[in-house]
């Protein structure tokens, strides 16, 4: 891995061009969760402290080369200014061609971010002339964006054929973290997989199934298993025309002797707003909608967690939004959240609900790693080489 922590490597007077994920949510021009911005810092720093000449690369939203109002990477500027506590220049212009004689006045150990980098036309369609054009501005390039690198972007994949190139601080613990659950496995290992469709998560059950133990299906997903192993299961979400998919789950199940774990008992409401009931599965009427796991369930699961080594968590366990139905999604959390602590079990959380939940229930020192990647932990997990890592080892 051709990293930014190699000794050899000696930034000072070197222009590094580094390309970060701001994608940050917002609301009405403000910042309303910061951790993708925290993420960076420590690579940040260390430029600093290398006397390297900072070029910061980002993109939010999806502006699709144009310049649209509300897309500025200003505001986040500002606040990674406010975090490092140090000045960050801010460049306005798309790259042109006075941009390269206004990153060669940056003095060493200093900051320039560049403005969003999908104003630029050629980014997202991966033109090799504007990468070209982009690895003109600096000496080194450095990807610290894991959650962008499901991209075949200018800024993220493009950019390598024409510049040495590194992965970061952040890039690498991130690969670090999720070979501990592809690759590197410390069995028994146990996935809980939730969210409302089955048939976008298929790729990673499939995936994983080969490797893990156990596959704990949470959520509306589950409604669609019960549904096709014979269950009623009233007005709930579920997905149709799904028999294929379930068959083959099943099947890799026996042959990899993987145990898929579906909920024995469930909290059913007559709607969203009022106050569910515990209910075995086999109890569920017509006019009742599963909404959340119920204490059975909790329960078989603490056991499985007790009995794992490694444990992966993608997908909440029911309408957490509602404090109704959000025992099971905090249940999880919290059995998860104390065996890591105890320092038995590697834990992994990823995904943008993932994370809402773990940040509503305040848990996020309580996994070993959370990512806050959505699409690239995703296609990670489906086992796909995502087009920026595979750039990067290239580039050696
Ligand atoms: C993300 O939020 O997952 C990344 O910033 C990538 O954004 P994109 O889906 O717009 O490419």
């Amino acid at each position: 891995m051709n990293n930014i922590l190699n000794q050899d490597l000696i930034l000072k007077d070197k222009k590094v061009l580094i390309r970060v994920d701001l994608n940050v949510p917002m609301k009405n021009g403000a910042i309303t969760e910061t951790s993708r911005i925290e993420k960076i810092i420590p690579t940040i720093k260390l430029l600093i402290e290398k006397q390297a000449k900072i070029i910061v690369l980002s993109h939010i939203g999806r502006p699709k080369g144009k310049i649209v109002q509300g897309m500025s990477l200003e505001p986040i500027s500002k606040k990674l200014s406010l975090l490092l506590n140090k000045e960050i220049l801010f460049n306005k212009n798309i790259i042109n061609e006075n941009t390269i004689s206004e990153v060669n006045k940056i003095p060493n150990g200093s900051i320039m971010m560049l403005e969003n980098i999908r104003f630029n036309q050629g980014e997202e369609s991966n033109d090799s002339k504007f990468a070209k054009k982009m690895s003109n501005l600096g000496d080194i390039y450095i990807n610290d964006a894991f959650s962008c690198s499901h991209r075949s972007h200018a800024s993220i994949e493009g950019i390598t054929k024409y510049i040495p190139s590194y992965f970061g601080l952040q890039i690498t613990e991130e690969i670090n973290a999720l070979k501990k659950i592809t690759s590197e496995i410390k069995k028994p290992v146990t996935l809980i997989i939730g969210g409302s469709k089955i048939s976008t998560k298929i790729k990673i059950i499939n995936n994983l199934i080969k490797k893990f133990n156990n596959i704990i299906i949470v959520g509306g997903m589950a409604n669609t298993m019960l549904k096709h192993t014979g269950s009623k299961v009233g007005k709930s979400i579920c997905e149709n025309d799904c028999e294929a998919l379930i068959k083959k789950i099943l099947e890799n199940s026996n042959k990899y002797n993987c145990q898929i774990i579906c909920p024995e008992d469930v909290v059913v409401s007559k709607n969203l707003e009022n106050k569910g009931k515990d209910k075995n599965i086999n109890e569920i009427n017509d006019n009742e909608m599963i909404l959340d796991i119920g204490p059975k369930t909790i329960s078989l699961i603490e056991k499985i967690i007790n009995d794992s080594n490694t444990v992966l968590w993608n997908g909440p366990a029911g309408y957490f939004e509602n404090p109704y139905f959000q025992n099971g999604t905090k249940k999880i959390l919290e059995i998860i959240s104390q065996k890591t602590k105890k320092d038995k079990i590697f834990s992994v959380a990823g995904g943008g609900e993932t994370v809402a939940a773990i940040n509503k229930f305040k848990k996020l020192d309580s996994f070993t790693f959370v990512s806050t990647a959505g699409g690239a932990f995703l296609e990670y997990l489906e086992g796909k080489t995502l087009p920026g890592i595979k750039a990067l080892n290239q580039n050696v």
